[in-house]
């Protein structure tokens, strides 16, 4: 099965506590859940993370580079500021969809840049958690 690396950046551990009428109720692990749903109807094995520390996430996307077929990422704050992320991703030959559950572009200048979208092959922003259904039903299409 093809494998796909679901990850995820600072403070999403705690999403449906965390400013709710921006991100919702629903909880990561309803996003892992749903995640792995749609995976197994796409016949995509998911690996799915959440780290609120840089090097982790970093980490992730290495062995991605040796084992997966694509990759969907929700970098959080981290997408405004890492360009070691940037530069992890930019070493994976890979289709790599980003995701934000809100819409950035509707938010504080500052989330309007996105170092990952250099890398990205598609963004995924303000269709709340649907989003990585989405973005996996887009990799899947891609990797088929
Ligand atoms: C986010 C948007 C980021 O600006 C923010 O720092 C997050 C979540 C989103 O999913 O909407 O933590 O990536």
């Amino acid at each position: 099965m093809r494998i796909v690396y679901v990850l995820n950046g600072p403070n999403l551990n705690l999403l449906g506590k965390r400013q709710p009428e921006i991100y919702g109720h629903e909880t990561l692990a309803d996003v892992e859940a749903e995640c792995r749903r749609v995976g197994t109807e796409l016949g995509l094995e998911i690996r799915f993370h959440q780290s609120n520390a840089e090097f982790q996430i970093i980490d992730w996307i290495h062995e991605a580079r040796e084992i997966a077929a694509g990759i969907v990422i929700n970098p959080a704050a981290f997408t405004h500021t890492s360009v070691a992320i940037l530069d992890a991703l930019n070493a994976c030959d890979l289709p790599i969809i980003e995701v934000h559950i809100s819409n950035v572009h509707k938010r504080e200048a500052f989330r309007h840049h996105s170092y990952v979208s250099l890398v990205a092959t598609g963004v995924i922003a303000g269709f709340g958690t649907q989003g990585y259904p989405l973005a996996l039903q887009r990799l899947g299409r891609l990797i088929g």
